[in-house]
C-alpha cells in the first residue's frame, strides 16, 4: 500500500488493519510532513494523537528516474532500535511507533514545532554553542556504542558515494551549475580538472565504502538536526551504517564552515572529539566541494568569490589534511 496525502479510506482501512490506527481513530488531517527528497513523509492528525508515516520507495520519491533501495527504512527502524537502550542517544531520537514491513512505512511519534536547521546558512547564529556540545556529545555517544552486527546498507551507501565522491567531480554529469549561480561552472573546472584532487578524492570513497568500526548517522547535517518543544532531535537515519566516526564529524565540520560558523569553534570541536585529523579534514573538504558542485544543493548565502574562497580551503583540506 503506497500512502500519499490526504490519505484516503483504503489507507485508512489498511492501517487499522495492521494495527497502525486503533479501529475507533478517525483522521482528521493528513499532510506532507515537511521538505524532504528521499521518502514519502505526512503527518497524521487523528482524533487522539498525531503521528508521522515515513514510506520509501524503490526510487528517490523526489526524482522516481533515481532507483534506491527500499529497505533504507529498515535501516532507519534498525537506528532507532539499537541505539534506544541507551538513554543520552534515545532522548534525541522521535519514538518508533509501529513499523510494517510488506509495506516499508515507519510510524513516528510526531516532534512539536520543530523545524532543522537549514536556516543556519543564512543566520549562523540559530546554532548556538549550547547545541553544538550537544551534537558532539551525541556523536561521541553514538560512535562509542558496541554495535557489531548492523546491515551493510550498501545500496544507499553507492547511492550516497556516487553523489558524494564521483558526479560532483565529473566533467560530463550533466548538472548546470550556471543554473544554481552565475559563474559557478567554471569554478567547478577547478576541481573537475585537478587530477592529484580527484586521485585522493576517490581514495576516500573507497575508505567510505569499505567497513568501520563505529555505527555512524551517515548523514549528519543541519537537515538531521531537528529543534522542538521538547529539545533537540537527530532524525533521518537511513544512511547509517558501520564506519568511520570521521565521516559524521567531518560532514558536520563541512556545514559549519559553510554556515561560516568562526573557526575558533571548528577548532574546539576537533579538540573536544580527537579522531584521525586527516581523515576527518578529507571528509570534511569532500563535503564542502560535493554541497558546491553536486546535485544535492543547499541554500547557501554565498557569492562566487566566497565560493571560489571555500573551494580552495576545500581542496586544501583534502591535499594537506590538516584542518
Ligand atoms: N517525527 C517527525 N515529526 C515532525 N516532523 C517530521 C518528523 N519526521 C520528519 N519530519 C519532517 O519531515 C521532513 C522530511 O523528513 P525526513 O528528513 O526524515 O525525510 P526524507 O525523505 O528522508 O528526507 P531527505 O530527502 O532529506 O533524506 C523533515 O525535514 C521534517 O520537517
Ligand atoms: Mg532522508
Amino acid at each position: 500500500m503506497l500512502i500519499k496525502a490526504p490519505l484516503d479510506s483504503t489507507h485508512i482501512d489498511y492501517l487499522k488493519n495492521i494495527g497502525i490506527l486503533s479501529s475507533n481513530e478517525e483522521v482528521t488531517d493528513s499532510f506532507k510532513a515537511g521538505e524532504g527528497n528521499m521518502n514519502v513523509t505526512l503527518t497524521i492528525k487523528t482524533n487522539k494523537r498525531t503521528i508521522v508515516l515515513k514510506q520509501s520507495r524503490p526510487f528517490v520519491a523526489k526524482y522516481p528516474q533515481v532507483p534506491a533501495p527500499l529497505s533504507r527504512i529498515e535501516i532507519e527502524y534498525k537506528y532507532y532500535n539499537i541505539i534506544s537502550p541507551d538513554n543520552f542517544l534515545s532522548c534525541f531520537s522521535p519514538k518508533v511507533l509501529a513499523f510494517d514491513k510488506k509495506s516499508w512505512l515507519l510510524v513516528l511519534e510526531h516532534l512539536n514545532n520543530g523545524g532543522d536547521y537549514l536556516s543556519m546558512y543564512q543566520s549562523k547564529s540559530i546554532l548556538g554553542e549550547n547545541v553544538l556540545d550537544l551534537l558532539l556529545s551525541y556523536l561521541k555517544k553514538l560512535h562509542q556504542l558496541p554495535v557489531y552486527e548492523f546491515p551493510d546498507n550498501m545500496e544507499m551507501r553507492k547511492l550516497n558515494h556516487q553523489h558524494i565522491f564521483v558526479l560532483p567531480f565529473q566533467s560530463d554529469n550533466g548538472f548546470n551549475l550556471d543554473d544554481v549561480q552565475d559563474g559557478l561552472q567554471t569554478l567547478s573546472e577547478r576541481v573537475k580538472n585537478h587530477t592529484p584532487l580527484k586521485a585522493k578524492i576517490k581514495g576516500i570513497g573507497d575508505k567510505y565504502l569499505g567497513r568501520g568500526k563505529s555505527l555512524i548517522h551517515g548523514d549528519f547535517y543541519p537537515g538531521s538536526w531537528f529543534e522542538t518543544d521538547n529539545g533537540l532531535k537527530i532524525i533521518d537515519t537511513e544512511f547509517s551504517f558501520l564506519g568511520d566516526p570521521e565521516f559524521d564529524l567531518g560532514v558536520m565540520l563541512a556545514h559549519l564552515k559553510m554556515a561560516r560558523i568562526p573557526n575558533e569553534s571548528i577548532q574546539r570541536v576537533i579538540q573536544t572529539y580527537p579522531l584521525e585529523n586527516g581523515l576527518i579534514s578529507s571528509y570534511m573538504g569532500v563535503e564542502i566541494l560535493r554541497r558546491l558542485f553536486g546535485l544535492a544543493q543547499l541554500p547557501l548565502n554565498l557569492s562566487i568569490v566566497e565560493k571560489e574562497e571555500l573551494t580552495n580551503d576545500a581542496i586544501n583540506l583534502i591535499m594537506n589534511e590538516e584542518i
